[in-house]
C-alpha cells in the first residue's frame, strides 16, 4: 500500500530537496539534483549528487539522502522527492530505484522542478517485479531444506 502524502509534508520535502540541490557538487555534468526522503519516523533527510574526477564514482542525490536516513537509524522510506532546477521533472535513475526498493518498495516518488510540472508515482510502478530482500530470504529457505552432501 502506498503512503498518503499530506500537502504540508510534501511542501517540506520539496523545500528540503530544493535546498539540497543548491549544495550539489556537479562540476562535470553541471546537473544539480537534490533529494529529500521521509523516513518511517516522520523525519526528513536530504541529500545531493556528489560527483568525482573519476566519473563513475558519482553518487546520486536520492542515494545520498537514503544513506543519510539509514545512517540515522531509519529502515523504512515512505516518500522520496527529487528536485532539479530544470523546466521538466527528473525521475530517479535505475540504480536509485533499486536502492529505494530496499527500504520503501511502495514508497511515493515525487519529481519536482522549476516549473509547476510534477510527477507523482510509486516505486512499485517505477520498478515492477523488483529484485529485493525477499529474493534472498526465499533462496535461504530453499537451500536450508536441501540435504547436505
Ligand atoms: N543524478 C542524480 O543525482 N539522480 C538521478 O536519479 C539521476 C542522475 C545525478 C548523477 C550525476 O551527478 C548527474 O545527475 C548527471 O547524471
Amino acid at each position: 500500500m502506498s503512503f498518503k502524502l499530506t500537502l504540508p509534508v510534501r511542501r517540506r520535502l520539496e523545500k528540503a530537496a530544493r535546498a539540497a540541490a543548491k549544495a550539489s557538487y556537479s562540476p562535470y555534468s553541471k546537473f544539480r539534483v537534490g533529494a529529500a526522503v521521509l523516513g518511517g519516523s516522520g523525519k526528513i533527510y536530504a541529500g545531493t549528487n556528489v560527483e568525482n574526477a573519476s566519473y563513475g564514482l558519482a553518487n546520486c542525490a536520492e542515494r545520498t539522502a537514503i544513506f543519510t536516513a539509514v545512517s540515522n537509524g531509519e529502515q523504512k522510506i515512505r516518500c522520496v522527492v527529487v528536485f532539479t532546477p530544470t523546466p521538466v521533472p527528473t525521475m530517479p535513475c535505475g540504480a536509485c530505484r533499486q536502492v529505494i526498493n530496499e527500504f520503501g518498495p511502495h514508497a511515493t516518488v515525487v519529481s519536482a522542478c522549476n516549473s509547476a510540472e510534477r510527477i507523482e508515482t510509486t516505486l512499485d510502478r517505477l520498478q515492477p517485479a523488483a529484485f529485493g530482500p525477499k529474493n534472498l530470504s526465499a533462496a535461504a529457505v530453499s537451500s536450508s531444506g536441501r540435504k547436505a552432501r
